[in-house]
C-alpha cells in the first residue's frame, strides 16, 4: 500500500494551485452565461448542465483550474465541489495546459491485451516523456486513459478529444505524430469489425498478420 500511496497510478490535480486566468479575464461573457443559462432549462435539475457549461469553459479557457471550474459552478448555480468531481473524473476535460495535440492512450481491458501499454510506452519513448507530460515544444500531452468506446478496434488512442486512431501499430503511431507534425489532421475512421473471428483465423485485426497480444507490464517504467 505504501508504494501505491507513494507512486499513485493516477495524479490527482493540486488542490490549491496559484490561480492560472488572471482575474480581469476571468468571467463569462454575456452570450455565454446566455449559453449557459439555456442548457440549465434544458435539463430537470441545474446539475445537469454542468458538463456542458464546463465543456464551453474548456473553450474559452482551453483547460479548466480550479478558478474556472469554480466559475462555471457559480454559473450554473451547483456546488463547486460537485463540479469539481465531475471535472477531475473525466480525462476529456483538461485539468492543466495542454499540449496543442492530446494524445489519449487507452490502457483499458481489451486495449491493454492487444497491446495498450506497449503502445503507450512506444510513444513515451518517441516523444520523450511520460504519460502525463507534455513536450518541451509545446505540441504533445499524453494522457493514459480509460475506456473509450472502441474496444472492437483495440489497442487505440483519441487525439485532442477528436479523432480516434484505432489498431495501433508502432508504424501507425509514428505516422500520427509526423502527420501532426506536419499540421495534418488524422482523417476520421470507420472501422467494420469482422462477424466472425473463425473466418479469420482468429486474427480478428484485419491490418496486420495476428492480433498483437499483451507484452509489456501495466506501469509506466521503461524510460523511467
Ligand atoms: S478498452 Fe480501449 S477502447 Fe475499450
Amino acid at each position: 500500500m505504501a508504494d501505491f500511496i507513494k507512486n499513485p497510478v493516477v495524479e490527482l490535480p493540486e488542490r490549491n494551485p496559484a490561480p492560472a486566468v488572471p482575474a480581469s479575464e476571468l468571467h463569462f461573457t454575456e452570450a455565454e452565461k446566455a449559453r449557459i443559462a439555456e442548457y440549465v432549462k434544458s435539463y430537470p435539475t441545474a446539475d445537469g448542465a454542468i458538463m456542458r457549461a464546463l465543456w464551453l469553459a474548456q473553450e474559452k479557457f482551453s483547460f479548466l483550474p480550479p478558478e474556472v471550474i469554480k466559475l462555471t459552478a457559480e454559473e450554473v448555480g451547483i456546488p463547486y465541489a460537485q463540479a469539481y468531481g465531475v471535472a477531475t473524473f473525466y480525462t476529456q476535460y483538461y485539468k492543466k495546459k495542454m499540449g496543442t495535440h492530446v494524445l489519449d492512450v487507452c490502457t483499458c481491458f481489451s486495449c491493454q491485451v492487444c497491446g495498450g501499454y506497449d503502445m503507450l510506452h512506444y510513444l513515451e519513448n518517441k516523444l520523450g516523456i511520460h504519460k502525463g507530460e507534455t513536450t518541451e515544444d509545446g505540441q504533445f500531452t499524453i494522457q493514459e486513459v480509460e475506456c473509450l468506446g472502441a474496444c472492437g478496434s483495440a489497442p487505440m488512442l483519441q487525439v485532442t478529444n477528436g479523432p480516434y486512431v484505432h489498431n495501433l501499430t508502432t508504424d501507425k503511431v509514428d505516422a500520427l505524430i509526423d502527420a501532426l507534425r506536419e499540421g495534418k489532421s488524422w482523417p476520421f475512421e470507420s472501422v467494420t469489425l469482422p462477424q466472425d473471428e473463425d473466418e479469420m483465423g482468429g486474427n480478428r485485426r484485419t491490418d496486420v498478420s495476428a492480433t498483437e497480444t499483451y507484452q509489456t507490464p501495466p506501469v509506466s517504467e521503461t524510460i523511467r
